[in-house]
């Protein structure tokens, strides 16, 4: 079931976090037919409708009756700061759950198919193969715990009508990310030390901005994982980062997670298996590899 385009014109569909690294992706992507409504607490280029605070559910049934209808909700908005959610607790609940439920309370009751982004970080990283959706979550940090509960509640709240697609290792054009991090700390430092016993697949919000169009086109419902092929280290993805950008020959030493202790436990090994993602679109996301060689001809790390 594809979603249908309105004889009013393109379809509105609401953007949560769109001044986001994906939220704005997503903004500049809308496929043909479809109108991108942004939203967030901050104004900036992409956001339509600037300080809407989701946790407060009556602002949001008036952007829904003012703006709306919406055909679709793509919920990027979230309290994404690891580390301080350990001693943030509540303000990461109320978004990441909280928030994500009084959006898909209206959605339910608009009828508003919701597509909510969520996280590796509800897996606790001891598997040795890629995760399918019906492998149990048992998240390590503040963070991962909150996205999972957010992940319940919509599905409860809009049942039959609500997708959570979970991803990983983001980076893309805007916001902060790993590869502009050690891009910069390499020119800065000249020589690095990066974490070699976390694995995950790096994933461009250039390969997952459609990806998640089509989920909200095609109608998927239920958990999808959609994160780049191939998997990687850190370490290896800083290695390939850097000689891509002409930093090839800054040292890039290995170590292990215990030699940069931080507030929230990370899982060792999140790699995601993304073929419920790739049946209902005919097609895989790209090899992160390709993927990030294509990212950074097109967007230079400066
Ligand atoms: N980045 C990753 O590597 C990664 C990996 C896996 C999953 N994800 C998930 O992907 C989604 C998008 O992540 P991202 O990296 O694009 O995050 P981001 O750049 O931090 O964007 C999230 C946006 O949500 C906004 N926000 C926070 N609290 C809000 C509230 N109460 N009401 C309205 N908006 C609020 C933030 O505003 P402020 O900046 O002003 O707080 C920010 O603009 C999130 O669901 C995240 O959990 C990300």
């Amino acid at each position: 079931m594809r979603v249908e385009v309105s004889d009013r014109g393109a379809a509105r569909v609401l953007v949560t976090g769109a001044a986001g690294m994906l939220g704005s992706e997503l903004c500049l992507r809308a496929p043909d037919g479809f109108e991108a409504v942004g939203t967030d607490l901050a104004a900036g280029a992409l956001v339509a409708l600037p300080g809407l605070d989701l946790c407060d559910e009556g602002a949001l049934e008036r952007v829904f009756a003012e703006h709306g209808p919406f055909e679709g909700a793509l919920h990027c908005a979230a309290y994404t700061a690891v580390d301080k959610a350990e001693s943030e607790p509540e303000l990461a609940r109320r978004v990441n759950v909280d928030a994500t439920r009084a959006l898909a309370r209206v959605c339910a009751r608009q009828g508003t198919w919701l597509v909510a982004v969520s996280t590796d970080f509800v897996f606790d990283g001891a598997a040795h193969t890629p995760y399918t959706e019906s492998d149990t979550p048992a998240p390590l940090s503040v963070y991962g715990a909150t996205k999972l509960d957010g992940e319940r509640a919509a599905l409860e709240s809009n049942p039959g009508r609500t997708a959570i697609v979970r991803t990983q290792w983001l980076y893309g054009p805007r916001g902060k990310h790993f590869p502009r991090t050690i891009h910069a700390l390499a020119r800065e430092k000249g020589r690095l030390k990066v974490v070699s016993d976390q694995f995950g697949s790096p994933t461009t919000t250039l390969e997952l901005a459609p990806a998640l169009w089509d989920v909200l086109r095609l109608r998927g419902s239920g958990v999808f994982h959609a994160a780049c092929e191939g998997a990687c280290s850190w370490h290896e993805l800083a290695v390939a980062v850097l000689r891509a950008s002409g930093l090839g020959h800054v040292p890039v030493e290995a170590c292990g997670t215990q030699e940069f202790p931080r507030p929230a436990r990370r899982p060792a090994y999140s790699v995601l298996d993304s073929a419920r993602l790739a049946a209902l679109r005919g097609r895989r996301l790209a090899d992160w590899r390709e993927a990030l060689a294509s990212y950074l001809r097109a967007e230079p790390l400066a």
